[in-house]
């Protein structure tokens, strides 16, 4: 029904005004009684083979929603309710910024693909902390990056605060140094400046009276080289694991007009280079820590790709604009139905 009846009709308004129309009817739709519990029982597939512990926590089921689609908190709850095993908010700043100017966000339709170059528009990491103090029931994941004017040299700090704002209110976090529309962010994923990133979130981590799990996410334009020092850093700061990938600036085999757009390219094109990402890294470090896998997965096909290239866990966010929310469902079912992939503890 999404695709046939909904999505032409969304695809008819500009991207940036439809994901506003539609997160606000999600929210609204949801406060009428019993809604909820009927998107929950058309949507949510529970079964205790589907959950799988990684990184100490135990996830219902092993989709979620990727970083980008709900930045600033507002709509987990309801996000929940479409069968998502868990949802990342973010990427937050320190201080609230509204992003790069519009317009920013386009359709790649003959491609299946999104580019964005918002340019982590959000809140700011407390307003998002605020309303994740209401959360008491959706495993929720930190995703965290630095404001714009803030330079490299002192980027630290600035996850260090959203830390230490997101600290009570989420299950995991995610150093985002892989963003293609912040300037020089990814200079961030370079061996030195990396590694004394982590190791500072790390000591900040130990400090407190219980740890969380950080992640980092990484861009899928890394060659094998920088690939392997990923591997190295996450042995050495002793970070829980990798989200693999982020949008790509590569623009090869597009068919779209309007690939020329500058940003980060996301949805089918990105699939097999994200695969191969996840692979490597699952290969080259011996399984030595956890991977979500996540870019292009717009089938239940395409997500056991990346289940079986090594990813215990995936998420979506392009695949869900262009497939709908039916999507979740269909990865789910079909993770239960392939044996090797049930109950991964
Ligand atoms: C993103 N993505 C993203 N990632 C991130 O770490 N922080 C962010 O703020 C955003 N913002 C964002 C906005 C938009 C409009 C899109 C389409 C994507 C990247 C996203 O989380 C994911 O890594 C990629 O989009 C690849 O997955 P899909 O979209 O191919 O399933």
């Amino acid at each position: 029904m999404y695709k046939f009846l909904i999505r032409p009709v969304l695809f008819k308004f500009d991207p940036e005004d439809v994901h506003h129309f539609s997160f606000s009817f999600l929210k609204i739709i949801q406060k009428i009684p019993f809604v909820s519990a009927l998107f929950r029982s058309l949507y949510v597939v529970k079964n205790p083979k589907l959950e799988r512990e990684v990184f100490g926590i135990t996830f219902p089921n092993p989709v979620g929603l990727a970083a980008g689609f709900d930045k600033d908190a507002k709509l987990f709850r309801e996000l929940s309710n479409l069968g998502f095993g868990f949802i990342e908010i973010g990427t937050v700043t320190p201080k609230p910024q509204p992003g790069n100017d519009r317009k920013r966000l386009f359709r790649l339709k003959e491609d299946s693909a999104i580019i964005n170059r918002m340019g982590f528009n959000n809140k700011g990491a407390w307003e998002a902390a605020k309303r994740l103090r209401k959360n008491k029931r959706v495993l929720i994941g930190g995703n965290i990056g630095k404001n714009k004017l803030t330079p490299n040299e002192e980027a630290i700090h600035d996850y260090e605060i959203c830390f230490d704002a997101l600290y009570s209110v989420v299950d995991y976090f995610v150093v985002n140094v892989s963003s293609p529309n912040t300037p020089n962010l990814r200079e961030l994923q370079d061996k030195e400046p990396l590694t004394r990133l982590l190791e500072t979130l790390q000591n900040k981590n130990s400090a407190k009276p219980e740890t969380k799990p950080i992640l980092l996410k990484i861009a899928p334009d890394l060659t094998d080289e920088q690939l392997l020092d990923i591997i190295d850093i996450v042995k050495t700061t002793g970070i829980s694991g990798v989200i693999a990938t982020n949008t790509t600036i590569s623009r090869e085999d597009l068919k779209s007009e309007n690939q020329k757009e500058s940003g980060g390219l996301s949805g089918k094109p990105l699939k097999d280079r994200s695969t191969e990402v996840i692979r490597f890294l699952s290969e080259k470090s011996g399984k030595a820590f956890p991977i979500i896998g996540v870019g292009g997965i717009h089938s239940p096909e395409d997500a056991l790709e990346k289940l079986e290239a090594g990813a215990s866990l995936v998420q979506i966010y392009t695949g869900f604009i262009y497939e709908g929310p039916g999507l979740v469902k269909k990865i789910n079912k079909a993770v239960l139905k392939k044996k090797d992939f049930n109950n991964h503890k």
